[in-house]
């Protein structure tokens, strides 16, 4: 009983106290991605998403490296994630890293919200995924130091994460542990364990 449906509706979806967008109420982070591929078309509606994030002096400190499957880029990025990912993270569809510009363009002043306005990007990009059925799961687990040399990264720039992007693929395609975490439900702090009024 592990059909995709069963897995989205039954397992991922929260049951939630509020009613809240669809989106966020579809989006999850899964480990196992069909066949299907992203185009560049899909890929650069997403970015359209991201690019419309809310940031702090309208920075835009985020630029996205991506690499479709069976390319060359694909295996590269692939190559610097950390044991832990790598063998769900092959499924994807594209993988992607997520970079932001530590400092401020107009001045080189460090810039302290860089890593919140990648976040809002990232957020934005994945529920505009998440309204094409495109499903997405961010990784720290990741070599930094490889990245920053693969990518001939700037000093003022970092890798954040990378994400790897697709079309849900069935939990049988996942060896253990992934499998069980792919059929677990989801869970989180209840609302008034991260709020408080004043
Ligand atoms: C910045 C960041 C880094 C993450 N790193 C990893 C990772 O390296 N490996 C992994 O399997 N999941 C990783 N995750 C996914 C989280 O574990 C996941 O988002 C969290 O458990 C909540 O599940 P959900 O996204 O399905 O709601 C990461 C998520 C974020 C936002």
């Amino acid at each position: 009983m592990d059909s995709l449906e069963t897995i989205k509706e039954n397992i991922k979806e929260p049951q939630t106290n509020y009613d809240i967008h669809s989106l966020i109420q579809k989006r999850w982070s899964p480990r196992s991605f069909s066949d299907k591929t992203i185009s560049e078309e899909q890929l650069f509606e997403l970015f359209e998403a991201a690019r419309w994030a809310a940031s702090a002096n309208n920075e835009q400190p985020w630029q996205y490296v991506y690499a479709f499957k069976n390319s060359t880029g694909f295996g590269q990025l692939w190559d610097c994630l950390l044991p832990g990912n790598r063998p769900w993270a092959k499924s994807a569809a594209v993988l992607m890293v997520a970079i932001q510009r530590k400092t401020f363009k107009k001045n080189g002043k460090l810039n302290p919200w860089a890593s919140h306005d990648l976040g809002m990007a990232n957020a934005q990009l994945l529920l505009q995924a998440a309204h094409r059925d495109i499903y997405g799961h961010m990784m720290a687990g990741f070599d930094k130091e490889k990245v920053n040399a693969l990518l001939s990264l700037e000093k003022d720039s970092a890798p954040v994460c990378i994400m790897a992007l697709g079309y849900l693929g069935s939990a049988d395609r996942l060896v253990e542990p992934y499998k069980t975490r792919e059929l677990s439900p989801r869970n989180r702090l209840s609302i008034q364990e991260f709020t408080t009024v004043l």
